[in-house]
């Protein structure tokens, strides 16, 4: 299942909308590779490059809601941190030949995402549109 961006998505805050985007292309992009059967190292390079993406727009997120004094931080954060570790533990075990990547872990990332921005990620936009973030 390959993800499409939808107004349904946009936090209101532009650079934000911008990272979005790019994840789900990063993410449409190891579905390609794995569904074109790419070989191993090359969807390493793929997966290292949505991994990096992401706890750069996570990092980004979450200094945003730090300077503005966001309430909802911690839950948040504990979001973010939770996804990593799951992401990081099955590269660990992709890289070590035990998991594989299927249809299944990409759903996971899909649904992960898609619920993530528009549930989580929603919530901190009246709250950062009110203190000029836009
Ligand atoms: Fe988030």
């Amino acid at each position: 299942m390959y993800i499409q961006w939808d107004d349904k998505f946009s936090v209101n805050i532009r650079q934000f909308d911008a990272q979005h985007q790019r994840l789900f292309e990063l993410v449409n992009n190891l579905h390609r590779g794995m569904k074109e059967g790419n070989k191993r190292d090359a969807l390493q390079a793929t997966l290292d490059g949505l991994i990096a993406y992401t706890i750069t727009h996570f990092g980004a997120e979450e200094q945003m809601m730090l300077k503005h004094g966001y309430p909802g931080f911690d839950a948040h954060h504990k979001e973010h941190d939770d996804l990593l570790s799951q992401v990081r533990e099955f590269k660990v075990n992709f890289d070590a030949g035990k998991s594989m990547l299927t249809v299944e872990v990409m759903g996971f990332l899909v649904n992960w995402l898609t619920h993530h921005i528009a549930g989580t990620d929603k919530k901190y936009s009246a709250y950062l549109n009110g203190k000029g973030v836009a």
